[in-house]
């Protein structure tokens, strides 16, 4: 059982800022991880079309043998995990903007969030905040155009500073001290985001904790992988090859990067 991979979706090659904290962690699983580039971004799809999108992937990780699925996704997570728990007999790893830790720790009272539509519309995203951070003032900002723009390969480009001060600037003007990234895609616009934000703001994104989870998760069903080799790492895109490998820019052998249909 322990030698089944792990699967793991996003609707692109953003969920592999999760993939990459889970290999760190966990380097003999076996991963397998499913860009569903074809149909980014979800976050300005309905509820039902990210539902529908969420089970085709589960459908496929399943027929692949997976022991539990990552959805490295805030917006299908937070739109359709509940769903999926309740339909599939396997455990589900869910990824969520990181309102707790940043409402706890800052000291000016002003957080903010970048996140998709799909995720700051979602009841989960509110109930979370009402939860962590009735005392804060929370700015919740769309990164509209922001995953389009990843997932052309065009994270260092003019247009995405522009679009990243627009979004940034009104946050600074009221003075966050926290940027929690609500996108599995934003971490890679860190060096970007670090070039727009006063040093005095701290970047939160929820990779970490996903991959811990998951470390827990799988022990508790005594389904950890106890070999002592790198397991096989197999990515899949139905879109650009290269975008996703070279984001991924990966140098372990067992490593696979292939087109496929799903
Ligand atoms: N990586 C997805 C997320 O975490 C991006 C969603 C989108 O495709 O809009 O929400």
């Amino acid at each position: 059982m322990s030698t089944q991979a792990i699967g793991m979706f996003d609707s692109g090659v953003g969920g592999t800022s999760i993939w990459r904290e889970i290999h760190a962690l966990l380097p003999s699983e076996n991963t397998i991880y499913l860009a569903d580039s074809k149909y980014a971004p979800y976050g300005e799809k309905t509820q039902k079309e990210i539902l529908e999108l969420s089970i085709k992937n589960t459908e496929y990780l399943l027929s692949r043998n997976c022991k539990i699925i990552v959805v490295a996704c805030n917006t299908a997570t937070t739109n359709a995990i509940d769903y999926l728990r309740e339909n599939y007999n396997i455990p589900f790893i869910g990824i969520e903007p990181a309102i707790k830790p940043a409402a706890l720790n800052s000291k000016t009272g002003v957080v903010g969030v970048l996140a998709t539509r799909g995720t700051l519309a979602s009841s989960l995203f509110s109930k979370t905040t009402a939860l962590y951070a009735k005392d804060r003032l929370v700015l919740e900002q769309f990164g509209d155009g922001l995953v389009p723009l990843i997932e052309a390969g065009e994270i260092e480009s003019d247009e995405m500073e522009v679009l990243l001060t627009k979004y940034l600037q009104p946050m600074i003007d009221k003075n966050i001290d926290y940027l929690v990234l609500g996108c599995t895609h934003y971490p890679y616009l860190i060096p970007q985001l670090k070039k727009i934000l006063p040093p005095s703001v701290t970047i939160i994104d929820s990779g970490v904790a996903v991959a811990k989870q998951t470390k827990n998760v799988l022990a508790a069903h005594q389904l950890l992988n106890t070999s002592n080799t790198t397991g096989t790492l197999e990515f899949y895109t139905n879109k650009n090859v290269a975008v996703l490998q070279s984001l991924l820019a990966l140098n372990e052998k067992s490593a696979v990067i292939s087109a496929l249909d799903f």
